[in-house]
C-alpha cells in the first residue's frame, strides 16, 4: 500500500495533537503527552458501556472515582455506549461521565458504541462535546473514513525519545441493514490503519510499533477463539462470516466470565486479518457485551471484553467493574490485564459506594464476590471440556 502525504501528515499531526489540546485547556503541554513513567510503566483504565443519561447513577460515578483514586491510570478509555440521554441532553450526559476523570486530572479518549448516536445526535457532534473537556485526546484522524473518531495515540518512551507503543481507537459502527444487525469495520478504516501503522514503523527504524486496539463491537473471530461449536447450518443469529455456530464454548479457551454469546457483526470486513498481517497489535479490547469479561487468544492476538461500568444498564452484579492494563516499556511483548470488580471497591475500607443512592447492601456485594469466586472455580473444573465441530 502506497503511503500518502496525508497519512504522513496524520502521523505528524498525532504527535503534536496532545499539545494542541493541552493549549486549549490552558494546561502544561507535558500534561497531555502520553509517555511511559520513570518506572517504565503506563496504566490504561477502561470504562465500558456506562450507558446512562444526564442523571448518571451515583454508584457508577463513585465506582469510577474510587477506581481512579486507587489505581492512578495514565489514560482512561471510554469503550462505547457511553452516553444515551435523549437529544440535547447528551451533552450533559457526557459531562457527567467525564466528571470523575476530569476531577482526577487524567487524560482520556473515546470510542463510540452502537447506542451513542442512536439518541438523535451524530457522533461528530458528540465528539465535539468530549473535546470541550481538558485532557480529551480523542480526534477524528480522517473525517472521510467510515464512522467517527478513528484515531491513534502514540505513547513515547520514558526518556521522551521515540514512540514506544501505540493505541488504536476504531469506530466499529452501530447497526445496519446491510450487516443484518451490528456493523463492522470497513475497508477504508482498515486501509487507514495499515497505512498509518506502516508510517509509524518508518519512524521507528523499520520496526513495527507494538500496539493495542480498542473498539466497541467485538470481531467475529471471537467465535473461533472460544472454540464455539461449528455446525453445517444454523440460525442466522449465530452465523458469522458465513459459518454457523452453536454458542457453546471450549471452556479451556478463555479466562474470566462468558455470560452471554458475544455479538459481533455477521459480516467480516477483514480487520482481524489486517492486524495479523501488520503484526503490531498484540491485544484487542471491546465493550458491547455487558456481562462478559473474558480474555481469549486467536492467532497470537488477545481478545478481551471489558464488563460494563454502568449501574443503569443491563448487567449482573458479579462482574460489573473496570478494566486495567499495565504496560512496561522494558518488555512490550507482553502486558498485565485485570478486571477490577465493583464489589471489591464497595467492600473496601473507606469506600463510599454503599452510601450512594441505588447501591446494593454490603451483604449483596459480599454474596456477589462469593459467587464470582465460586464460578471461577467451577470454570476451572470445566476448562478441559469441549464439544466436537461439524462445520
Ligand atoms: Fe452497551
Amino acid at each position: 500500500m502506497k503511503l500518502t502525504k496525508k497519512v504522513l501528515a496524520v502521523v505528524l499531526a498525532m504527535l503534536m495533537l496532545t499539545a494542541t489540546f493541552a493549549m486549549t485547556a490552558s494546561a502544561n503541554v507535558s500534561d497531555y503527552i502520553l509517555k511511559f513513567n520513570e518506572d517504565g510503566k503506563f496504566k490504561i483504565m477502561m470504562f465500558a458501556d456506562s450507558q446512562d443519561d444526564d442523571d448518571l447513577e451515583e454508584t457508577t460515578a463513585q465506582l469510577m472515582r474510587e477506581a481512579l483514586a486507587a489505581y492512578t491510570p495514565d489514560l482512561v478509555i471510554y469503550m462505547g455506549d457511553n452516553s444515551v440521554a435523549p437529544g440535547e441532553k447528551q451533552a450533559d450526559a457526557i459531562a457527567a461521565i467525564v466528571a470523575p476523570v476530569i476531577e482526577a486530572g487524567v487524560p482520556f479518549t473515546v470510542v463510540f458504541g452502537n447506542h451513542d448516536q442512536e439518541q438523535g445526535v451524530p457522533n461528530e457532534d458528540l465528539l465535539k462535546e468530549y473535546q470541550k473537556f481538558p485532557g480529551c485526546l480523542a480526534y477524528d484522524a480522517v473525517p472521510s473514513l467510515y464512522g467517527c473518531g478513528n484515531h491513534n495515540l502514540p505513547i513515547l518512551a520514558s526518556n521522551g525519545i521515540g514512540v514506544a507503543f501505540n493505541l488504536w481507537m476504531i469506530d466499529s459502527g452501530t447497526t445496519t441493514a446491510e450487516a443484518g444487525g451490528y456493523d463492522y469495520v470497513r475497508e477504508d478504516q482498515i486501509n487507514w490503519y495499515k497505512d498509518t501503522a506502516k508510517a509509524l514503523s518508518l519512524l521507528n527504524g523499520g520496526e513495527v510499533v507494538p500496539a493495542m486496539a480498542f473498539q466497541h463491537i467485538i470481531v467475529p473471530e471471537v467465535y473461533d477463539a472460544l472454540g464455539m461449536m461449528k455446525i453445517p447450518f444454523g440460525v442466522g443469529e449465530w452465523t458469522f462470516d458465513g459459518q454457523a455456530y452453536l454458542p457453546i464454548p471450549n471452556f479451556g479457551s478463555f479466562t474470566g466470565f462468558l455470560f452471554e454469546p458475544p455479538c459481533p457483526s455477521h459480516i467480516n470486513g477483514g480487520q482481524f486479518d489486517a492486524w495479523v498481517e501488520t503484526g503490531d497489535v498484540m491485544a484487542t479490547f471491546y465493550g458491547h457485551d455487558h456481562v462478559n469479561s473474558f480474555t481469549t487468544t486467536y492467532e497470537g492476538i488477545d481478545i478481551t471484553t471489558v464488563p460494563t461500568v454502568g449501574c443503569n444498564s443491563y448487567s449482573n452484579d458479579m462482574n460489573r467493574g473496570v478494566g486495567l492494563i499495565t504496560l512496561d516499556e522494558n518488555d512490550l511483548t507482553t502486558y498485565e490485564y485485570e478486571v477490577l470488580p465493583m464489589y471489591d471497591f464497595a467492600l473496601a475500607e473507606g469506600s463510599k459506594i454503599l452510601d450512594c443512592e441505588g447501591a446494593l447492601s454490603k451483604t449483596s456485594y459480599q454474596f456477589n464476590k462469593f459467587m464470582a469466586e465460586f464460578l471461577a472455580k467451577l470454570h476451572s473444573v470445566f476448562s478441559g471440556f469441549s464439544l466436537p465441530s461439524f462445520g
